[in-house]
């Protein structure tokens, strides 16, 4: 792990930065008086409520509430983590990140690394010219026209042309061979020496999500095995980590919204060809947990399109099983299948963009396929079959972490069963109880607001909201997030019966929904001795806000009727009793 990031480099990288030039590019701001403003990129809306204030270096959405400086800003909108934020902050400031004392072995590491991102860029650069320059090069670009692609989409994914021959690199570049090594272009023989790992292939370049090339995939011309090569393992290249075509995803679509996840490197370009540029493609490898984190980090829904035949659905049920653990709420994940004997680029060169489209839209639910690929091993059509589908549900919804996808999944199960919840809750019997996450990595429970632990209790207790009494009194108390739990407290105190995740689904495409989902999916603990007391806590807190603003608010008036002074009084020793 790299060193902290110093807090007072953070300060003076704000300092240097206008907040005005990071949000203006992605949300495009009118100047209005001192402040400038925008409609929400956060929320969905028709009339601007979005400002920017340059002199405080902050923004706030007086519709949805969201908030924040220059930093957050880029965390929300990219959806960052934070070092990455920093890191992009500090490139449009021309800083460089200082860490917090490395150990030394990690800052030789990062010095080679730099290094090596240099070497593997100037790799692109020599693999490209070969392409054009070799004298066998010719093959190559036959073999690239003869798939169909432009030269645009090559030049754009920087397809190369790595040349027959044992010592090209090496010759070309006039680096140390280790370095070669190092990078993974070079393979070392036992006996010393060494020679190129790519011979007569062309190259596809491999960059990370922040556009540094990482390594390479190298395909043959013709019908020579193996088809593919890639990189080894290097210090900078993790399979199980990278997603081609994600960098240059996210370079050409202004706002991602769905990534599509396809097989093949070819695929993920000719699909770019036909203008669908959210595709990335794992690297020979199947679908990951860091690969789907990473991906849900950037966009709401991520859709994986895997071939038609058994291959296909084998690694289609083998990233579901991925799935599970790291499934929460909020995550639409959907699985589509191109017909069989088809990958999605012969796909879309027969049918094209739109009927592609079409198929995307209709790829299916993750809890409809996660059922189906159980329903087929069963007789559903039997009572014992559809027993026997329970139990073979019951360990893969013990994977879900959170309790409220898992209520949601278990509905559906009842659904399919055709049994009722009730009963189905006592088939599974005492299933672990899931927290969304542990205690260490939990924040503080006293340490949110008043607001949102009482969001976070009704979410886990809905029948909670019974105790609120005529919930519509908090409206006027001036918190983030009080409008939302106006609306829960209402909408569950007319349905005392529902779910978690049926109040999340009330709201499904609406801004609530989106809230509630960031909340569940916050690492905190709810705590679950104590809830209702706890609850009790929340609320009374509450009602004495409420009385707090109602005497000041009876304070600041010049005169008061008898009625109000009645009122004042009792206001007031109401809170020293309290
Ligand atoms: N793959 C690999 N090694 C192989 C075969 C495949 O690493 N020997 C990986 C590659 O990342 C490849 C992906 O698996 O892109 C999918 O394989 P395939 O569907 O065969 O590749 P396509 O990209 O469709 O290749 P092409 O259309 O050129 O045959
Ligand atoms: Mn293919």
């Amino acid at each position: 792990m790299a060193g902290k990031i110093p807090q007072p480099f953070i300060d003076e990288l704000l300092s240097r930065i206008d907040i005005v030039d990071i949000i203006n590019p992605r949300v495009s701001l009118r100047k209005a008086g001192k402040e400038f403003t925008a409609c929400c990129p956060f929320h969905d809306e028709k009339t601007p409520s979005f400002t920017v204030s340059q002199q405080k270096q902050f923004y706030h959405c007086f519709g949805c509430g969201v908030h924040g400086n220059a930093l957050s800003f880029l965390m929300e909108f990219e959806h960052a983590g934070f070092v990455d934020a920093v890191e992009d902050l500090a490139g449009i400031a021309g800083l460089e990140v200082p860490r917090e004392q490395p150990t030394p072995g990690e800052e030789g590491r990062l010095a080679s690394n730099k290094g090596l991102y240099e070497l593997l860029e100037r790799a692109v650069k020599f693999y490209r010219s070969q392409l054009v320059q070799h004298p066998q090069s010719h093959a190559a670009v036959d073999y690239l026209k003869q798939r169909g692609l432009s030269g645009e989409i090559a030049r754009e994914y920087e397809l190369g042309y790595a040349p027959p021959g044992w010592d090209n690199l090496h010759s070309a570049l006039k680096v140390p061979p280790s370095d070669l090594i190092d990078s993974g272009l070079l393979i070392e023989k036992d006996n010393g020496g060494s020679y190129d790992r790519f011979r007569d292939r062309v190259m596809f370049p491999i960059r990370d999500a922040r556009g540094r090339v990482v390594g390479f995939g190298g395909r043959v011309l013709g019908d020579e095995t193996p088809k593919y090569l890639n990189s080894p393992e290097t210090s900078v290249f993790h399979k199980g980590r990278e997603l081609y075509g994600l960098f240059q995803a996210r370079k050409s679509v202004r706002k991602l919204d769905r990534l599509i996840v396809v097989e093949g490197y070819m695929d993920v370009v000719a699909l770019a060809q036909f203008g669908i540029r959210n595709c990335v493609a794992t690297l020979g490898t199947s679908t990951t947990q860091e690969h789907l984190e990473r991906m849900f980090r950037i966009v709401d829904e991520v859709v994986f399109c895997f071939d038609g035949d058994r291959a296909g659905r084998e690694a289609a049920e083998r990233a579901l099983n991925n799935a599970l653990e790291v499934m929460r709420e909020g995550w639409q994940l959907r699985f589509m299948f191109v017909p069989d004997g088809d990958d999605p680029d012969s796909l879309v060169r027969r049918e094209g963009s739109t009927a592609f489209e079409q198929r995307v839209e209709k790829a299916q639910e993750f809890s409809g396929f996660f059922y189906e690929v159980l329903s087929k091993q069963v007789d559903i059509s039997s009572v014992s079959g559809r027993a026997r589908l329970v139990d073979l549900a019951r360990p893969l919804l013990e994977k879900l972490r959170s309790g409220v996808l898992r209520q949601m999944m278990q509905d559906e199960l009842a659904r399919v069963a055709q049994i009722d919840s009730t009963r189905l809750n006592s088939l599974l019997g005492e299933m672990k109880k899931s927290l969304p996450v542990t205690e260490n990595t939990a924040k503080g429970w006293q340490s949110l607001s008043l607001v949102r632990r009482a969001l976070l209790l009704l979410l886990n207790v809905p029948s909670l909201a019974q105790k609120a009494g005529e919930s519509e009194r908090f409206r006027s108390l001036p918190l983030p997030g009080i409008p939302l739990l106006c609306e829960v407290l209402l909408v569950l105190s007319e349905n005392p019966e529902m779910s978690a995740g049926a109040l999340v689904e009330h709201w499904r495409d609406h801004d609530n929904w989106r809230h509630l989902v960031r909340l569940m999916n916050a690492p905190v603990v709810v705590p679950q001795d104590g809830i209702e007391e706890e609850f009790d806590g929340v609320l009374l807190r509450l009602d004495a806000m409420l009385s707090e603003q109602r005497v000041d608010e009876l304070r600041n008036k010049q005169q008061l009727s008898d009625q109000e002074k009645k009122e004042f009084l009792g206001l007031l020793s109401g809170l020293q009793n309290r």
